[in-house]
């Protein structure tokens, strides 16, 4: 059996998997920030960067193959510190104003000060606290005060309702073009890999005539590049939230999602990775719909019509009983097969299921169908 040793621990594998793999296996831990099993999406980042003995540079774990008798050392100072360097460039490289929330505007260092200047800056980056950049800088102690940006400007895509794409938050690490592609079959955003400098365009931009708005490159971003519209501003400090599982209420589906609460307040809606049947994925309803949950204009008691046309309130027992009425009326003057029942994609199955014992095993007509059959 093939064995790798990682950080003097010897490791089974089986041929075919990465270094990364072995050592997420065997819960040793290596930073990624590009690295997506889910699309096999890899090797662009560089932070995942491993010592192996006999190598002649550090080689990307995420995709360098494990072999029989490689020695690899995953936390070693040179490999701290190739790390840290890489991030020093990837900050650099970008305007990341979460660093400069912390100090007095008259301690703002050059690095601070250019990213201060950018539009859209009336609040601290939505991903301060729950952001994989930031949380590797800590990490490595990266001394952001000290960094020259990168000269030039990031455009700002803030034109369609659902998501913010500031592109001086992003990495190119390429997730959101891997994901469009592989996951959503779209095909919306053009991968642009490599350094800035030598590219006119380098910012993953959206071909909104391809794009559906389902939120999928927003959900793998590892940054604050891509925002919610309507999460913009607020802290997504992980400490203050609140994560509720739930099943989308639009279709029959029934995709798995998690709400993100903020003082009882959701603010944001995932899939939830690995869990069927949409492992991840939500389409624009599932995402972004949840506004109408806090509307002024929903019903919250049933409504009778009078005979004028205009409607009262009524309770349930006096609306259900109305109800039971007229239907008992309806099938002693024409017969069973006068009812017909549509029962709402939007209702769980086991309500639709109720729906149509009502109307075959009480009213005796097979007239029941659901919408979402069509
Ligand atoms: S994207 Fe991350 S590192 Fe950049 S400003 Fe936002 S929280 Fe900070
Ligand atoms: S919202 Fe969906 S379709 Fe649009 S770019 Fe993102 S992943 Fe592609
Ligand atoms: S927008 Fe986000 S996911 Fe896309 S390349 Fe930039 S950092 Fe990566
Ligand atoms: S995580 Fe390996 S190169 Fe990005």
């Amino acid at each position: 059996m093939a064995i790798i040793t990682i950080n003097g621990r010897d490791l089974h594998f089986t041929l075919g998997q990465t270094i990364l793999e072995v050592a997420r296996e065997a819960e040793i831990t290596i930073p990624t920030l590009c690295w997506l099993p889910k699309t096999g999406h890899n090797n662009v980042c560089r932070i995942c960067v491993v010592a192996v003995a006999g190598a002649d540079r550090l080689l990307p774990s995420c995709s360098t193959p494990a072999a029989d008798g490689m020695v690899v050392e995953t936390n070693s100072p040179e490999v701290r510190q190739a790390r840290k360097s890489i991030l020093s460039l990837i900050i650099a490289d970008g305007r990341h104003d979460c660093f400069m929330r912390r100090l007095p505007e008259d301690r703002w260092p050059p690095y601070q000060v250019a990213a201060a200047t950018r539009l859209h800056r009336e609040h601290a980056c939505s991903a301060d606290g729950a952001c994989q950049l930031q949380a590797l800088a800590i990490e490595y102690k990266v001394p952001v005060k000290d960094l020259e940006p990168e000269p030039g400007d990031f455009p700002l895509d803030n034109f369609y309702p659902m998501i913010t794409r500031d592109f001086s938050r992003c990495i190119q690490c390429g997730r959101c073009a891997s994901v469009c592609s592989a996951i959503q079959v779209n095909d919306a955003i053009v991968p642009q890999f490599g350094r800035r400098a030598e590219k006119e365009h380098w910012w993953p931009a959206v071909d909104y005539s391809r794009c559906t708005h389902c939120g999928e490159c927003l959900q793998v971003c590892p940054t604050g590049a891509l925002t919610a519209k309507k999460a913009y501003g607020l802290s997504v400090k992980e400490d203050l939230l609140e994560k509720i599982r739930t099943t989308c209420p639009y279709c029959g589906v029934g995709c798995q999602q998690e709400l993100v609460v903020k003082d009882g307040r959701i603010i944001r809606i995932n899939g939830v990775e690995g869990a069927e049947p949409n492992r991840g994925s939500l389409c624009v309803k599932g995402r972004f719909g949840y506004d109408f949950i806090y509307s002024k204009e929903r019903l919250t008691d049933p409504l009778i019509r009078r005979e004028d046309g205009t409607f009262r309130t009524a309770t349930w027992d006096e609306a259900l009983d109305l109800i039971a009425e007229k239907f008992k009326k309806i099938i002693a003057t024409s017969g069973p097969d006068a009812l017909a029942g549509l029962s709402c994609s939007r209702s769980i199955n086991e309500d639709s299921y109720q729906m149509q014992k009502l109307f075959r095993a009480v009213f005796k007509t097979n007239n029941i169908d659901n919408c979402a059959r069509t």
